[in-house]
C-alpha cells in the first residue's frame, strides 16, 4: 500500500504531537515555565496533517494558531499534558516535541503567596512524569512509531543516543541549542535512529517538520 485512498501517504493514520512549554503552578498567579515557542511541534503537526494524518496536538501555552485540520488540546502542567496524551491514544504515530518541565512545585499554594518578614518562600520541587518514556513503554497501546526531541547544549550525539535507549522511543530529533533555536525559525537537527545518525542541514522549522513527516510516511510505507 503506497498511499491512502486520497493519494496522501498518511491518510488513515492517527498521530499525537506534543508542543510548547508546560506551565507548573506555584500559586494561583505564578508558575514555572520555559522558553519553548512551540513552533517546531506545531510545524510537525501541520506537516503530518498535510500528508493526510489525523493529528491531535497537545499544546502547552503558546501564541500560535492551530494548524489547519489539526485538533488542538490546550494543557498547562506536565501532569495535564500526560493525561491528554493518554486520552489521545491509541495512535499510530507519537511525536513528543514539548519542552516538558522536569519538575513541578510540591504543594501548590491555594492562595497567592504574600511577601512576609521572614524572607522569600522556598519551593520544594518534585520530578514530573516522563511522558515520552510512558508512551514508549511496550504494550498494546504503544504507537508503532514514537519520536522524541532532545535539545542539548553539549555532546549532542552522546546525549541523544542515551535518551533513545533510556526512553525507549524509536527516533530522537536532536538539536544543538548552544546557538539560537528557541523562538527562531531556523533549526539544525540530527535524526538519531537505531540505524545511525543523520545530520540534516540547517533549514527552517517548517522544512525540518516536512522532512520528518516524509520520513515518518516512508517508515509506514516500508
Ligand atoms: N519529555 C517528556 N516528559 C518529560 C521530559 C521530557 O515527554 N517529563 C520528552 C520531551 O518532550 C522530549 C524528550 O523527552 O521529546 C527529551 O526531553 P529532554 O528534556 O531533552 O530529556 P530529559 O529526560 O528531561 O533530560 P534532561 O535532563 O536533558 O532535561
Ligand atoms: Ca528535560
Amino acid at each position: 500500500l503506497l498511499a491512502g485512498p486520497d493519494g496522501r501517504p498518511l491518510t488513515g493514520r492517527t498521530a499525537v504531537v506534543t508542543a510548547g512549554p508546560t506551565f507548573e503552578p506555584i500559586d494561583p498567579v505564578r508558575g514555572l515555565t520555559n522558553r519553548s515557542s512551540g513552533k517546531q511541534g506545531y510545524a510537525v503537526a501541520a506537516a503530518l496533517a498535510e500528508l493526510g494524518a489525523q493529528v491531535t496536538l497537545i499544546s502547552g501555552p503558546v501564541a500560535l494558531d492551530a494548524p489547519v485540520g489539526v485538533t488542538r488540546v490546550w494543557v498547562e502542567a506536565a501532569t495535564e499534558m500526560k493525561a491528554a496524551v493518554d486520552a489521545a491514544l491509541p495512535a499510530d504515530i507519537a511525536v513528543m516535541s514539548a519542552a516538558v518541565a522536569d519538575w513541578r512545585v510540591d504543594g501548590v499554594a491555594s492562595g497567592k503567596i504574600k511577601k512576609a518578614p521572614g524572607g522569600p518562600p522556598s519551593l520544594a520541587l518534585i520530578e514530573n512524569p516522563d511522558i515520552l518514556a510512558g508512551v514508549s513503554a511496550p504494550g498494546p497501546r504503544r504507537p508503532r512509531l514514537v519520536v522524541g526531541f532532545a535539545a542539548e547544549t553539549s555532546d549532542l550525539a552522546a546525549n541523544a543516543r542515551a535518551k533513545l535507549s533510556r526512553k525507549g522511543c524509536d527516533w530522537i530529533v536532536g538539536n544543538d541549542v548552544s546557538d539560537e533555536v528557541f523562538g527562531s525559525d531556523g533549526n539544525a537537527v540530527t535524526l538519531f535512529t537505531r540505524n545511525g545518525d543523520e545530520p540534516w542541514p540547517r533549514q527552517s522549522k517548517t522544512q525540518v517538520a516536512r522532512k520528518l513527516a516524509q520520513r515518518i510516511a516512508d517508515h509506514f510505507k516500508a
